[in-house]
């Protein structure tokens, strides 16, 4: 044997108990439901891609952020950093004969090579969606109007959603005297909403003026004064028949912002984007991030127009925590079964098994015990009800429940105990029977 080594998780990655695992299932349920309600489905894809995929948009200077590798072929892959781009080979390769626009989502672990902080890691999931093939107006409110709705299903009370439209934000780069030279690194400085770094980067005979206006400008009007004159008007006036549908969407107006200074890191995106926060989570408060792009010449496909986002789950889940949101707690099983004696252990295999197949939750004590200690496990284990079988039981046939938070018991024959459970997954419902 060699020296013993404590392996710990990679960094940036993160083992989940089971309490988060349940607290993390709730919540995902809750926004499956949502996409549901909006015809959306759900797609997989594999969780390494060819390499090739992630550069051919970003460039080889994302490998730095990625988890590349080559395989024992010899292979270049990538763990998927993001999804959106494995939606669209997927639809290329197989989908692109459905009919349009397509609704898909997905939930599903992303790694990339960032530096891990709170809210920040290498192994992150996310739960996103894209709209493929030609989004209409009505279609782009109503991606919008989901990514809101989602934050809400989960319960979470602070956060406001940042609309732009990169056709405004370039249209002003351009009427502002800026070179198409040099503007990868001032995009990358707006990105970071690094207004004192974006200053000093400016040329000279730049209009510092209406540039630095991006990062006021908020409203509709402004966003008017900020675009006079730029060409884009056409951008400007989507952009308020945007608003006036996210409204009748349900959407409360207080909770969007316009926010012309919204250049999204990733290299694939054009006309609207959006970005939604948790303002009080600091640095990494960007919950969801999304917009209106195409890929298809990535592809060398037709051009096909799309739109998606994709919500940082983790992120969502310490934004919840933050505000103090009510945690669901794992439930204990519905019953604790523990045999009296040796001898009653097969009877109590028995009922075990008979109450697994009715439906209900069982945890069945492996060494006979006395009722006592019997009892202490039931409510270690959080059980609701507790079933001790000893030889009086396994030989009447009549066994007794005990509702452990009212200490109640009923004398029940199997059958019955079973009745307890089987109409209820029969109704499809979780709910556990009636107690005393
Ligand atoms: P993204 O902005 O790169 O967009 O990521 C979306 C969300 O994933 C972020 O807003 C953030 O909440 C979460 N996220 C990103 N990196 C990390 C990390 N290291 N740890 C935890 N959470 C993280 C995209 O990925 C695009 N594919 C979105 C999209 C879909 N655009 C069109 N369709």
């Amino acid at each position: 044997m060699g020296p013993a080594i404590l392996v710990q998780t990679p960094r940036g990655t993160r083992d989940f108990g089971p309490q988060e695992m349940h607290r993390r299932r709730i919540v995902e349920a809750q926004l499956r439901q949502v996409f549901a309600s909006f015809g959306f489905k759900e797609i997989q894809t594999p969780t390494f891609e060819e390499l090739e995929l992630f550069t051919a948009k970003s460039g080889a200077g994302i490998i730095d952020e990625l988890y590349a590798f080559k395989d024992k072929g010899g292979r270049d892959l990538a763990l998927r950093p993001e999804i959106t781009a494995a939606v669209m080979r997927f639809y290329f390769t197989s989908l692109k004969m459905e009919p349009k626009p397509l609704k898909l989502y997905y939930f599903s672990n992303c790694f990339r090579y960032d530096r891990p902080q709170a809210g920040r890691y290498r192994e992150f999931w996310q739960m996103g969606c894209e709209l493929i093939g030609d989004p209409s107006p009505v279609g782009q409110a109503e991606l919008i109007a989901l990514a809101v709705q989602l934050v809400d299903a989960a319960g979470l009370k602070n956060y406001i959603l940042r609309l732009g439209h990169l056709d405004v934000l370039r249209a002003v780069l351009d009427a502002s005297g800026l070179s198409k030279e040099g503007r990868k690194e001032l995009m990358r400085l707006i990105d970071k909403r690094d207004v004192k770094g974006f200053t000093a980067a400016l040329p000279d005979a730049a209009d510092r003026d209406r540039l630095v206006r991006l990062f006021e400008t908020q409203d509709l009007e402004g966003l008017r004064e900020l675009a006079d004159g730029a060409g884009c008007d056409e951008a400007v006036e989507s952009v308020a028949v945007l608003l006036g549908r996210l409204e009748r969407l349900g959407v409360d107006p207080k909770r969007v912002r316009l926010d012309p200074s919204i250049a999204r890191g990733l290299d694939y995106y054009s006309g609207v984007v959006f970005e939604l926060d948790a303002p009080k989570l600091g640095a990494e408060k960007q919950l969801l991030g999304g917009g209106a792009y195409d890929l298809s010449d990535v592809f060398g496909e037709p051009s096909v127009a799309s739109l998606g986002f994709a919500l940082g789950f983790d992120r969502l889940l310490v934004a919840l925590e933050a505000e103090g949101a009510a945690l669901a707690e794992a439930p204990g099983p519905d019953v604790h079964v523990a045999a009296l004696t040796e001898a009653s252990m097969d009877a109590a295999l028995e009922a075990a098994a008979r109450l697994r197949r009715a439906g209900a939750r069982v945890e069945l004590e492996s060494t006979a015990r006395a009722p006592k200690k019997a009892l202490q496990r039931a409510s270690q284990v959080a059980a609701a009800q507790s079933l001790l079988i000893g030889d009086r039981e396994r030989e009447s046939g009549q066994f007794t429940l005990k509702d452990l938070s009212t200490g109640q018991q009923r004398s029940l024959t199997l059958e019955q105990l079973e009745d307890q459970w089987r109409p209820r997954v029969a109704a499809g419902s979780q709910a556990r029977p009636p107690t005393g």
